[in-house]
Formats: structure tokens, C-alpha cells, sequence
């Protein structure tokens, strides 16, 4: 109780805080992201950065007649210091915007961000919920439920009937497992079983012999970016690769950051997925190069989240004349749309989530790489579980 007490009290004086620091004039508009840079989530941390300065490299550092700061902070995917270092940027830093990395963090994040009065930007996270977590959230990533239930469609048309999951245990896992089996079994398919993997350092073997053992004749998996490379090359140890088990999944299990060295484990992998580095727009190809300058590494699906998250904020600006209260930018933030190098992409004006394509590929080697390769587009795709619960 007493501790509860003393947290409000701390809230309560950042917030008065943040109150007398906006009513000055500023010429200097910072950004505070909240992104793993160590620890196990890493590269998701490195692909955000690298995507938030790529924009800012190509479309400079001042707007509506502003200097915009970009401050990085590392929570090593920690939610409690997520929420530190938001409360920190907002109180001693006096960031105009924030963004939001991994969805236990942008969960704790959201009442520091509402509190606060603070336009955040989720740039990372796939769970349908966070968005909801507050008024102030607008999401530039993809939820899970947006492509696990396209390949469940999908595979059902192609034949599957028996499924067995294997999921990331966390939050997107489940949604992701969610999503897939309401849309499987309502094709007419059945999940024999839902095995769930340990979120941190994960051994996929046992439970790939187990998915084996149970006879399906596909596997859907989830892993959250910084793993498929762990999980092809243990796929293909266990020769599910040669098993005629189809393997399908949302497009994490086929990050581009990680197939330049999965070799042959993933050809013929088939994917919903929102972003592939082999999208074929001439903005793409341009942003994969431009990319891979200033990287040395192929872009992936969550470098974009980071891109598009700097595209929103700095419209935003333009529109708002450089006014940075959150109500105001939300409210310009509302309904935007723009092309990314994912292809259309707009922002819900009822969620403020993410409307886009969601692109069935199948992995194959091209000039000795495996990549992704586009094959259909769902356009305009919504988060189902938000639709559902608007019925
Ligand atoms: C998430 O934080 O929800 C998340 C992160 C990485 C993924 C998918 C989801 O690949």
C-alpha cells in the first residue's frame, strides 16, 4: 500500500513536470525509443535503430521547423525498465514522442505514456491488445492475429487437415496459436496440439520430436525475430525438412535478417507475411539497398516498424505545424496512409492500429540466397481480434 503510494506520488510530480516543460517554448523536438539493445532480443533493438536512422538519414533532422533528436535507450527487454526509462526520457529529457519496442515493454510503458500525456509510436509489438493499453499508442508493426489467420486459410485451400502449433510461449505465441486454430477448424482442419516453447533461449528439438511424433500434415510455428535461425537449423537437424510435414507459419519464422544463413532448412517455407526484403516496389528495392549500405545487413520485417514509426511522427509534425500535445497528434496521426516499403499502409482512425497488405511468400534461392518471394496479397488487412471484438 505504501509502496503503491509512493509510486503515484513519484507519477504525479513527472507529470507536473512534463506540464511546465511543454508550455516553453521548444525548438528541439526528442524522440525517446525504448528498444533491446543487449540481451536476448538484441537484434530486434539493432533492426529498430537501424530503421529509425535510415529515415532520418533520408529525410533529415528537422521538420515543421524543428530539430528532431532521436534518443536510443537499451531496457535489454526488461518491461520494468521500459517503464523507467520512459518515465525518465519524459521527466529529465522532456521527449515530445516515445516509441515502443517488445510487447511486455509496451505494456508497461502505456500508463507512463497516458499519464504522461505522450504520443507513442509501437514499433515492434505484434499483440492485439497493447494499442488498446492507451489512447496515446499508434502501432507502426503488424499484430500476429493480421497474418496467422491468412496461412491458416491458406493452408486449409491447400490441403492441410491435421496441424500441430509450436509457439514462442508469450503473449504473440498465443495470438498467434489463437488466430491460426479459430481460422483451421472453422476451415474444417484440426490442431492435434499446441506445444509451447520457452520464450528465452529456446531448445526447439524436444518439441520438435514431440510435433513429429504426433503425425500432422503441417507444422505452424511462431518465433519472434532472433530466433528462425535457431529453429531452421534445428528443424533441419531433426529432418523435418525432408519429413513432407508442411511448415507454415506468420512471416517470423522466415526473417530476413536470418535467412541469408538458414542455407536450404527453409525453400519452400510458406509464410503470411506483412514485409519481405524481395518485395518487388522500386521503393523497396531502394530502402533494401539503402539498408544494407548502412547496415552491411539485409532489412527485415521489424526494420520497417522503426521506418514507418519515424515516417508517422514526422508527418504528424507537418501536419500539427510542430505542435507536439498528444491529443493533436493522435488526432493527425488518425487515418494516415502512406506507402512504406512493405507496400500501402494506413493507421486505423477507430484503433489506431495498423491497416496492411499481408503477402503469402514462399521461401526460394535467389542468386544463391534464400529469400521470401511474394506470391499473393491480402490488401488492407485489419487486426481480426480488434474486428471481432467491435461486433
Ligand atoms: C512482440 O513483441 O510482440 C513481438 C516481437 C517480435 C516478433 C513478434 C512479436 O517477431
Amino acid at each position: 500500500m505504501h509502496h503503491k503510494h509512493f509510486a503515484a506520488g513519484c507519477l504525479a510530480v513527472a507529470v507536473s513536470a512534463i506540464g511546465a516543460g511543454s508550455a516553453t517554448a521548444q525548438d528541439t523536438i526528442k524522440i525517446g525509443v525504448v528498444i533491446p539493445m543487449t540481451g536476448t532480443s538484441a537484434a530486434v533493438g539493432r533492426e529498430v535503430s537501424a530503421g529509425t536512422k535510415l529515415y532520418m538519414a533520408q529525410h533529415g533532422d528537422t521538420v515543421a521547423g524543428k530539430k528532431i533528436e532521436l534518443i536510443i535507450r537499451d531496457d535489454a527487454s526488461v518491461p520494468d525498465n521500459a517503464k523507467r526509462l520512459a518515465q525518465e526520457m519524459i521527466v529529465n529529457d522532456k521527449v515530445s514522442f516515445l516509441g515502443a519496442g517488445l510487447t511486455p515493454s509496451a505494456m508497461s510503458m502505456a500508463p507512463i505514456a497516458t499519464e504522461g500525456k505522450v504520443a507513442t509510436v509501437v514499433m515492434v509489438s505484434g499483440t492485439s491488445v497493447v494499442t488498446d493499453r492507451s489512447p496515446y499508442y499508434v502501432r507502426t508493426s503488424f499484430t500476429l492475429g493480421q497474418q496467422s489467420g491468412i496461412i491458416a486459410d491458406w493452408a486449409i485451400k491447400n490441403g492441410s487437415k491435421k496441424a500441430v502449433s509450436v509457439l514462442s510461449d508469450w503473449a504473440p505465441g498465443a495470438e498467434a496459436g489463437k488466430v491460426f486454430e479459430q481460422n483451421f477448424t472453422k476451415g474444417g482442419g484440426q490442431v492435434l496440439e499446441t506445444l509451447k516453447v520457452p520464450l528465452a533461449n529456446p531448445d526447439f528439438a524436444p518439441f520438435l520430436q514431440r510435433a513429429r511424433d504426433l503425425q500432422p500434415d503441417t507444422l505452424f510455428v511462431f518465433v519472434p525475430a532472433g530466433q528462425a535461425g535457431t529453429f531452421a537449423r534445428q528443424f533441419a537437424e531433426r529432418g523435418l525438412d525432408k519429413s513432407g510435414i508442411k511448415l507454415i507459419g506468420p512471416g517470423d519464422i522466415t526473417d530476413d535478417d536470418d535467412l541469408p544463413t538458414t542455407g536450404d532448412a527453409l525453400l519452400g517455407v510458406v509464410t503470411a507475411g506483412i514485409y519481405s526484403a524481395a518485395h518487388p516496389s522500386q521503393m523497396n528495392k531502394d530502402y533494401v539497398a539503402a539498408y544494407q549500405k548502412a547496415s552491411g545487413h539485409r532489412a527485415n520485417f521489424i526494420s520497417v516498424g522503426g521506418y514507418d514509426g519515424m515516417h508517422v511522427i514526422y508527418e504528424a509534425l507537418k501536419k500539427t505545424g510542430g505542435k507536439t500535445d498528444a491529443d493533436t497528434v493522435i488526432a493527425a496521426m488518425k487515418g494516415m496512409a502512406w506507402e512504406s516499403p512493405r507496400g500501402p499502409i494506413s493507421i486505423d482512425p477507430r484503433t489506431r492500429d495498423i491497416v496492411q497488405n499481408v503477402y503469402i511468400r514462399k521461401v526460394e534461392k535467389i542468386y544463391g540466397e534464400p529469400w521470401a518471394k511474394e506470391f499473393e496479397t491480402f490488401e488492407a488487412v485489419k487486426d481480426p481480434l480488434k474486428e471481432a471484438s467491435a461486433k
